[in-house]
């Protein structure tokens, strides 16, 4: 059932656990998450980058497959269709696609053009029934080969995102994208609590959640994030399970190549971790 990621979160928040927002490439990603939350009567976050979506593309494409996947698998837990990390630009467009939530990343600009964005967006967003993330402090990453901490927001920043009626903020806490690097110094929960003291009952989203140690997730939570994005650990169990069908020849004996074949053990590692997942965020049977 596709709807805004409000509800969804607010609930999480008060109950202590966390929805996770997988992202999505293609129908097998996407097949592969909707069926573990159904089977798990977890709610969940598709999350859809700018890159994937015009890899599947555009949005409207992406859009028109999982609002009629959700109806022919029959998905009846909650699932918001969400935008990650989105541009101004590309939020006008998921919101014209159909999508039922945005992420406007306006992190990078002065924090007086994020804010007179925002605004703008949260606006659109709440006339069209869509929820909205904004994004305080950079989630950091691997640039050049130089691989840095990520950026902690300013809790003051973070009240002054917040005020303006987003749905959920995401605030960078020592967090990154991709695989942490052996000398990560762990996420800041100083910075965490100091947050989410100045932003009262706002769920809070923790970027960049591939590999982050499990008591870490739980200990974030219990701080308030309500919502937890995964993309790369996904796209490495898929390598790794299409490798291994490969590398052991599978694709050579009968008709092993035959793509619904060939995709078949990624498409299952999907689901196994996005079961993982849901289960260590505690949002089973939470739809
Ligand atoms: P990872 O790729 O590190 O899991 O991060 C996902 C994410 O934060 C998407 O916005």
């Amino acid at each position: 059932m596709l709807t805004s990621a409000t509800e969804m979160l607010q609930k999480a928040r008060a109950g202590k656990y966390a929805v996770g927002q997988f992202n999505i490439n293609n129908l097998e990603w996407t097949k592969a998450i909707l069926l573990t939350a159904q089977e798990l009567n977890s709610p969940v976050i598709l999350g859809v980058s700018e890159g994937a979506g015009k890899y599947m593309t555009g949005f409207e494409t992406v859009a028109a497959m999982v609002a009629a996947m959700d109806k022919s698998l029959g998905i009846t837990v909650p699932v918001a269709l969400h935008l990650d990390h989105g541009s101004y630009e590309g939020c006008y467009k998921c919101i014209k696609a159909g999508f039922t939530s945005i992420m406007f990343d306006g992190s990078h600009f002065p924090i007086d053009e994020n804010v007179a964005k925002t605004t703008e967006l949260v606006n659109v967003a709440h006339g069209l029934g869509l929820s909205i993330e904004a994004e305080v402090g950079a989630i950091g990453g691997e640039e050049d080969g130089v691989i840095g901490k990520g950026e902690c927001a300013d809790p003051d920043e973070c009240k002054q995102i917040a005020d303006l009626g987003v749905d959920f903020l995401a605030a960078g806490i020592g967090n990154i994208h991709g695989v942490y690097p052996a000398n990560w110094e762990g996420l800041s929960f100083e910075t965490l609590e100091a947050i989410n003291k100045k932003v009262g009952d706002m769920p809070l989203v923790l970027h960049g959640g591939t590999g982050i140690p499990d008591d870490m997730i739980t200990k974030a939570i219990s701080l308030g994030v309500a919502k937890i994005n995964v993309n790369t650990e996904c796209q490495l169990v898929f390598a790794e399970a299409t490798r291994k069908y490969i590398e052991a020849g599978k694709d050579q004996q009968g008709k092993g190549f035959d793509p619904r074949k060939l995709l078949a053990p990624g498409f299952e590692a999907i689901k196994a971790k996005v079961k993982e997942k849901m289960e260590l965020f505690g949002s089973v049977n939470k739809a």
